[in-house]
């Protein structure tokens, strides 16, 4: 059984960042810098963020990863304050899991469909039709969905928790997003109840358009979030989060790759791979003049500037309610201490 509760496209920006003269960037690099020693803060970026954005947390000693390990390593850093680029769910995760610190975004309106899409009433009530199952939601949730589960995943590891509870014999009760809900019950063979929602970016991607572009680049090899519709997911090489599409990108022997995720990625994976090449993923069908736009509006609002007047001001702090995090804290940590 699938809940119907689709996102309107009305409900998402349509959000194009600034592009700053090469000299104001350096200018605010530098500022950025300065201040996250001044401040006692670290960066805690997404692979899906701004390219300078990126830097700046490789080279201030902060970190850019997939959501899990934002998640951790938000947690284990010492910095009294974390300035998390993402979205809103991300930095929420880090103040949940470190209510003592202080946690603050570049903006705060970044948000993710997937967690427009599961409003915590609609939830409970989704939960308490189902008490003998087991709730485990996808990070990509707000905290009062968290702190009605029992387990918090993410797709780097939601697969093998599934897998864990599956053998346990217990059966799943899965929110929100029904691509990686559908893809991890066909691999587990798990007895699921999906949510029915999807992340704007990730549905985008078409299965015969990039059947189409493999044809044109016959030995590519083929990456995909696992967001994605189950038939795109079907042509991959390689399915996973984000850190598992830049390892799987640097480690098959692939010299082209087709990337179904946000295109903010292709920053890191030049990088992690130098001497290969990556394409994006057509989001567009027959007929469309534009090949690809699969980049997540809100991911889109963390800019340069908007990080550096966050420092300066401690503007757009975090926060969550106490009881509220103090439960949806014990499935996240599930999570992180879960070895499988
Ligand atoms: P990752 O955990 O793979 O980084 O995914 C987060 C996300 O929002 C993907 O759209
Ligand atoms: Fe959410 Fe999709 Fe954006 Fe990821 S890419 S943050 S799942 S809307």
């Amino acid at each position: 059984m699938l809940r119907d509760h689709a996102l309107s496209p009305f409900d998402v920006p349509v959000y194009a960042p600034g592009l700053l003269p090469a000299a104001r960037k350096a200018e605010v690099r530098e500022d950025v810098k300065r201040l996250l020693v001044e401040r006692d803060a670290v960066l805690v970026a997404h692979y899906y963020v701004d390219g300078d954005i990126q830097d700046l947390a490789d080279e201030t000693g902060g970190c850019v990863a997939d959501s899990l390990e934002m998640a951790r390593f938000g947690r284990d850093h010492p910095a009294s304050t974390l300035v998390v680029a993402g979205v809103r769910f991300m930095g929420e995760t880090a103040k949940i899991l470190s209510p003592e610190k202080r946690v603050l975004m570049p903006t705060l309106r970044a948000e993710c469909s997937l967690d427009l899409g599961c409003p915590p009433d609609e939830f409970q009530a989704f939960c308490e039709d189902n008490p003998e199952r087991t709730v485990v939601v996808y990070a990509n949730t707000s905290v009062a969905v968290k702190a009605l589960a029992d387990w918090v995943v993410t797709s780097s590891v939601g697969l093998r928790i599934v897998e864990h509870l599956a053998a346990k014999g217990e059966k799943i009760l899965w929110a929100p997003d029904k691509h990686l809900g559908a893809f991890i019950r066909a691999k587990t063979g798990a007895d699921m109840l999906l949510w029915n929602g999807a992340c704007v970016v990730h549905e985008e991607f078409k299965h015969q358009a990039l059947l189409d572009m493999r044809k044109v680049y016959p030995d590519a090899g083929v990456l995909v979030h696992p967001e994605s519709p189950a038939a795109v997911i079907d042509i991959a090489d390689q399915v996973g989060s984000t850190s598992q599409i830049i390892r799987a990108a640097r480690e098959l022997p692939h010299e082209v790759f087709i990337v179904a995720t946000d295109r903010g990625i292709f920053h890191k994976l030049r990088k992690a791979a130098p001497e290969k090449r990556f394409i994006e993923a057509p989001t567009a069908g027959d007929g469309a003049t534009c090949r690809s736009c699969a980049h997540c509006p809100w991911m889109a609002m963390n800019e340069l500037e908007a990080l550096a007047e966050t420092l300066r001001t401690g503007g757009n702090e975090i926060r969550v309610p106490e009881e509220t995090g103090a439960k949806a804290m014990v499935p996240l940590q599930r999570m992180l201490a879960f070895q499988g």
